[in-house]
């Protein structure tokens, strides 16, 4: 018997990237996963190599910065499998910006998905998990910018670490139904979209602590075990995975 056969999962915004390998990891271990993402050429490509890899694998393409799809997304798996025991609201977005220049327009853009998006389909997915008395477990998606000061990135770190509170929060509510909900943190990660700056492994190798930014699969290796019965006692917590970064401040020597 695999880890998560037969466990019904969400994870959003996973055509590429940490999404994609968290997607992926669960059908590896049995789970059938709803793939969500914004771009239907990407989610049909995702499904496809899922489902050659063994794995069984539906995609659902649309935007979950959207409440209404949202609740069509959750509705409609419901439907399908009579259950949602895993939820990941991996989609979020970065609009690199200086504080004294970001628009109201790009605030908005980074709250209504990372934020509203997260919450409203934490929220369906919680209730169709108390109606059907499943115990089921929740990770949000945050990342060390809700941790550190990061260029740039006021509006992305503080969306992050909205999340963070969030998870915290929904312990009181969600406790008392069996629910955990959880969160990874990731730094630095080796994606699709960060490999596209020729720089950012090196860069990022030169200032990680352990030599290296994380692979795809360092994250959801992490979401695995939230999401698993060996993590049965931990809810509110947000696990930091980024090879020491945010563990460190600059010392003298990086002056000297
Ligand atoms: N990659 C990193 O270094 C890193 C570090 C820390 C945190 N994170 C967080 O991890 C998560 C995944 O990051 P990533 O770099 O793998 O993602 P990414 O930027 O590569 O995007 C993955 C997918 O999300 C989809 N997407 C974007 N907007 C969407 C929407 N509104 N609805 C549905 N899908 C949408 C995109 O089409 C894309 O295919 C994000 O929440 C991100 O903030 C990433």
């Amino acid at each position: 018997m695999k880890r998560f056969e037969n466990k019904v999962v969400v994870v959003t915004g996973a055509g590429i990237g940490i999404g994609y390998e968290i997607a992926r990891k669960f059908a590896r271990e049995g789970a059938i996963v709803a793939l969500n993402d914004l771009d239907k050429s990407l989610t049909q490509k995702a499904v496809e190599s899922i489902t050659q890899e063994g794995g069984k694998c539906i995609g659902i393409a649309g935007d979950v910065s959207n409440v209404g799809f949202i609740q069509e997304l959750v509705r409609q798996v419901n439907k399908e499998y009579g259950k949602i025991d895993i939820v990941i609201p991996n989609a979020g977005i970065t609009l690199f910006d200086n504080f004294l220049n970001y628009t109201e327009e790009k605030l908005s853009k980074v709250i209504q998905l990372n934020i509203i998006g997260s919450f409203f389909l934490l929220q369906a997915a919680s209730k169709v998990m108390i109606e059907n008395k499943t115990k089921g477990k929740l990770i949000i998606m945050s990342s060390v910018t809700g941790h550190q000061a990061h260029k740039d990135l006021a509006a992305y770190g503080l969306t992050k670490a909205a999340l963070e509170m969030l998870a915290r929060s929904l312990v009181i509510e969600l406790s008392p139904y069996g629910i955990n909900i959880n969160g990874i943190a990731p730094g630095a990660t080796t994606t699709e979209r960060t490999s596209s700056d020729k720089n950012y492994n090196a860069t990022w190798s030169k200032i990680t602590p352990l030599g290296k930014p994380a692979t795809t699969t360092d994250i959801a290796n992490v979401a695995l075990f939230l999401a698993s019965g060996e993590a049965d006692h931990i809810t509110g917590q947000t696990i930091i995975v980024d090879g020491g970064w945010t563990a460190i401040s600059p010392g003298p020597e990086t002056v000297n």
